[in-house]
C-alpha cells in the first residue's frame, strides 16, 4: 500500500432508533473501552446515509442521529481521541461509492443476504422478486465499502450478519487495485466473540424487531418498571431459581462484576424472590447508568454542541478523505485536461479482464467449457457433454450458486495442479453477475 497503515477501526451506527441496553453492552460500551487503549486508532461514524434506505421519516432520522451522537458521547467516547463525524458530512463517501459501483459485479450485489432476504420473501409470497425493494438496498454493501476504504479502516468489528459486507469491501478493494495500482488498503471483520448478546425483556435477544428493549437511558421510574416487566418463572420466595435460562441474570451478568455474579448465582441458589432479585438489577443497572444519564440529558438540552463536535470530527475525516479522493480520482482517469496526460500502460488489465466462461465444441462432437482466470490461466476444464444444454446448466450451476456448485460437479471438471481452489471460488464469486 501507499503508506503502512496502523491498526484503524472503523465502525458504524445507523441511525435509526434510539440506543437500547443492548446496544450498549453489544457494541457502544466495548467500543468506547477500545477508544480508550493505547495504540489503536479509531473511527466512529453515524451511518446516517445508511438510515435512508430504511426509514423516509425525516424527523426520526434527524432525533435518531441526535440521540445516537449523544449516547456515544455520554457513554465517555472521547471526540479528541477518535474521529466521530457524521456520514452525510464527508461528500467524498458518495463519492467513492460510485467508483466502487462501477468494479462492484452486480451478481456480488445479488447474493448480500439483506437483498436476498428481501427477494426471497417476495417470491415465497408469489410477488415480483424486487416488489418494494430499492436500489439503495441492493447498494448497501457498496455504500458501506466506501465508508471502510475512504479511511483505510485495517479492522472492521462487526456482528455476525455483516461479515459479508466486509468480505465485500475486500473484494471491491482488490479490484479496484488490480485496476488503478495498489491505493485501497483490505479490512478486515474482527469479531468479538466475547462480547454478549443481551436479552431482552421477553427473553428473546434485545433487538427494536422484537419490541423487547429497554432503552439505555430511560429515565429511573422507567426502568424500574421495564425491569419489573422482564419474564421468569413462577417459582416462589424461597425455592432455588436458575440461572440458567434467566434472562434477568444474564442482564445482571453483563453488569455486574464477577464477585458480584458469584453473590447474585448463589443468592438464586438460596431461592431469592423475583421481586428481591429484580430490585437488585435495576440498582446495580442504574448505579452504571445514571451518571451517563445525567450526561446525556444535558447534551440533549444543547443540540449546538453536539452539532460543533461533529463538525470538527469531519473536518478531521476529511483530511483523510480529500487526498485520497483526489488521489483516486486521478488513478481513474478523472483528470484536468491541461495536465499531461499520464502514458496509457500498455500491459495494464483492462475493464474487461473479468474472470470468464468460455464454451466450445471439439472434433469429438461434444461440447466443452472452460473457466479462464481474468488474466486468461486456465481454473477449470470441464469434460465434454453430449449436448451444448448440459455444459450451459453446470455453467449456470456454478454462477449462481459459486464455489458449493463444484461438489455436485466434480467428475466433470478438472482444475490444473498449480491452481488453488480458492482462486477458483474467486472467479466464480466475481462472475455471479448473470443472476
Ligand atoms: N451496516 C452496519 C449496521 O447495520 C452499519 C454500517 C454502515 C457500518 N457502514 C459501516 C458498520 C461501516 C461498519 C463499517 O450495523
Amino acid at each position: 500500500m501507499n503508506s503502512p497503515s496502523p491498526q484503524r477501526f472503523l465502525t458504524g451506527i445507523t441511525t435509526t432508533g434510539t440506543p437500547h441496553l443492548g446496544n450498549y453492552v453489544g457494541s457502544i460500551r466495548p467500543s468506547v473501552a477500545a477508544s480508550k487503549g493505547a495504540g489503536a486508532e479509531s473511527f466512529y461514524f453515524l451511518a446516517d446515509y445508511h438510515a435512508l434506505i430504511k426509514c423516509d421519516e425525516p424527523a426520526r432520522i434527524q432525533r435518531s442521529t441526535l440521540e445516537i451522537a449523544a449516547s456515544w458521547l455520554a457513554a465517555g467516547l472521547d471526540p479528541e481521541r477518535v474521529t466521530f463525524y457524521r456520514q452525510s458530512d464527508i461528500p467524498e463517501i458518495p463519492e467513492l461509492t460510485w467508483l466502487l459501483t462501477c468494479v462492484t459485479g452486480k451478481g456480488v450485489l445479488n447474493r448480500a443476504h439483506a437483498y436476498k432476504a428481501s427477494v426471497d420473501k417476495n417470491e415465497s409470497a408469489g410477488n415480483d422478486p424486487d416488489a418494494d425493494v430499492t436500489a439503495g438496498l441492493f447498494m448497501y454493501p457498496v455504500l458501506m465499502g466506501a465508508d471502510i476504504l475512504m479511511f483505510r479502516a485495517t479492522q472492521v468489528p462487526v456482528g455476525r450478519d455483516q461479515i459479508q459486507h466486509i468480505e465485500m469491501a475486500r473484494d471491491m478493494a482488490q479490484r479496484f487495485n488490480h485496476l488503478y495500482g495498489d491505493r485501497l488498503v483490505l479490512p478486515e471483520a474482527l469479531i468479538e466473540e466475547s462480547v454478549a448478546t443481551l436479552p431482552g425483556l421477553d427473553g428473546r435477544k434485545m433487538s427494536k424487531s422484537y419490541d423487547n428493549t429497554i432503552p439505555l437511558f430511560a429515565s429511573r421510574e422507567e426502568l424500574k418498571k421495564l425491569i419489573a416487566g422482564i419474564v421468569t418463572d413462577s417459582r416462589a420466595p424461597g425455592e432455588a431459581k436458575d440461572v440458567q435460562g434467566s434472562a434477568l441474570f444474564q442482564i445482571y451478568q453483563a453488569f455486574a462484576s464477577a464477585d458480584e455474579t458469584v453473590a447474585m448465582r448463589q443468592a438464586y441458589a438460596d431461592g431469592i424472590g423475583w421481586g428481591d432479585a429484580k430490585a437488585k438489577l435495576f440498582e446495580r443497572i442504574d448505579q452504571d447508568i445514571a451518571p451517563m444519564r445525567e450526561a446525556y440529558k444535558e447534551l440533549l438540552g444543547n443540540p449546538e454542541k453536539i452539532e460543533a463536535i461533529l463538525q470538527a470530527g469531519a473536518h478531521k475525516a476529511r483530511r483523510m478523505a480529500t487526498p485520497l479522493m483526489r488521489e483516486l480520482r486521478e488513478a481513474v482517469g478523472l483528470r484536468r485536461l491541461a495536465a499531461p496526460a499520464a502514458p496509457v500502460a500498455k500491459s495494464k488489465p483492462t475493464k474487461t479482464s473479468l474472470p470468464s466462461f468460455k464454451q466450445y465444441r471439439e472434433t469429438d462432437g461434444q461440447f466443452y467449457f472452460k473457466l479462464l482466470a481474468a488474466d486468461g490461466r486456465l481454473l477449470l476444464q470441464s469434460h465434454g457433454f453430449a449436448l451444448p444444454k448440459d455444459a450451459a446448466l453446470a455453467i449456470a450451476a456454478l454462477r449462481q450458486d459459486g464455489a458449493s456448485a463444484l461438489k455436485g460437479l466434480g467428475g466433470k471438471l478438472q482444475t490444473p495442479d498449480d491452481v488453488q481452489m480458492d482462486e477458483v471460488a474467486n472467479a466464480l464469486q466475481q462472475l455471479g453477475d448473470a443472476y
